[in-house]
């Protein structure tokens, strides 16, 4: 039976999975699940501001240059996580200690120095993450307080100075079917492109967490987007049920799920498809306890002991045909 990798390459889709670099370092089957069965990754949080500042003055890129080295040896495209997010800032970064001009200009070194490393290696970047909150108005971030919504301007903006050729995202969850998070979504996007802004895509995370969204909803909101002339990718898919609440018939629920969010991106020309994580052994929703506690925590493709699951095979059957 072919790999999901040979049935994704086969047909040019970008099946991608977000890799911890600790795990790829350590555990050689996690490492050949990876380079076998995805063509695609996302430095699960190498690339965030947190793990890349040890102080204001310096930068560890031995994590994220492990991850990129990796995927060109292997011959798989890197997504760039993430350049503006309010979470996992640096634990020195305290916001309070630097004027609305000393966040801008140190903002703009840090995506200037990040997107320039990686500028032959990392194509496609999340620049900014999670600006719209869950009720549809701007998220007050260290980022919006210092330079109002024009923040994502310049992000975009020094992300694009540094390489021309980087596809520039806008990246957030909840906002994966038609609602009102996703409109919230439509209308900054909008407003983005309005300034002239090099925004050249937007990511649907679809963590579908206890209730799903509806595929054909994501199909609407997705070709809503493609009218903007903006490309779409989901960029962080896991898919789990409220926690002890799960059906007996749990693994098909969710493997059609799976095949049916594929049928989705292939019926609206969406290219690029990441699964948030290898095996559910190390998916972060076990890892947090609120939401470990809500909700169970097998949402990918691998099963703890990294077996291929119902959602592998619905996931390899929606590619092949
Ligand atoms: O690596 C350090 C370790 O050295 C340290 O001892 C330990 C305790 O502080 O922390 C470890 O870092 C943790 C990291 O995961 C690696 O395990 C961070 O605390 C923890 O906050 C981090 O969680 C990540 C989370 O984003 C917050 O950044 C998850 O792995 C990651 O899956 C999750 O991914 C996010 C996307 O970036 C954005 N969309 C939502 C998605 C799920 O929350």
């Amino acid at each position: 039976q072919d790999s999901l990798r040979e049935v994704a390459d086969g047909r040019a889709f970008d099946l991608g999975t977000a890799v911890d670099a600790a795990a790829l370092r350590d555990d050689v089957s996690y490492r050949d699940t990876v380079r076998t069965e995805f063509n695609a990754l996302t430095p699960e949080n190498a690339l965030k501001m947190g793990p890349l500042r040890p102080s204001l003055n310096t930068y560890d890129f031995t994590d994220a240059d492990a991850l990129v080295n990796f995927a060109r040896a292997n011959d798989m495209t890197v997504r760039g996580h993430t350049l503006v997010w309010h979470n996992q800032t640096p634990e020195w970064f305290q916001p309070w200690d630097y004027t609305d001009d000393q966040l801008r200009r140190f903002l703009r070194e840090h995506v200037q120095t990040v997107v320039g490393r990686y500028r032959r290696s990392v194509g496609t970047w999340d620049v900014v993450n999670e600006a719209v909150a869950d009720d549809g108005t701007m998220r007050e971030t260290v980022w919006y307080d210092a330079m109002g919504e024009q923040y994502l301007d310049r992000a975009f903006e020094w992300a694009n100075e540094v390489n021309p050729d980087a596809d520039l995202y806008y990246n957030d969850y909840g906002a994966d079917a038609v609602n009102e998070k996703s409109d919230a979504v439509y209308d900054l996007v909008e407003r983005l492109l309005d300034r002239g802004v090099p925004l050249d895509g937007v990511g649907l995370q679809l963590h579908a967490l206890g209730e799903w969204p509806d595929p054909d909803s994501v199909a609407e909101n997705v070709r809503r987007f493609q009218a903007l002339g903006l490309d779409v990718q989901v960029t962080e898919m896991d898919v789990a049920f409220p926690a002890g609440e799960e059906p007996d018939d749990a693994l098909e629920r969710q493997a059609e799920f799976y095949g049916d969010v594929l049928d989705a991106c292939l019926d609206t020309g969406v290219d690029t498809l990441v699964t948030w994580g290898v095996d559910d052994a190390r998916s972060w929703i076990r890892s947090f306890r609120d939401f470990s506690e809500r909700y169970t925590g097998d949402p990918l493709l691998f099963d703890e002991r990294n077996r291929p699951k119902p959602a592998y095979r619905a996931v390899r059957e929606a590619l092949s045909t």
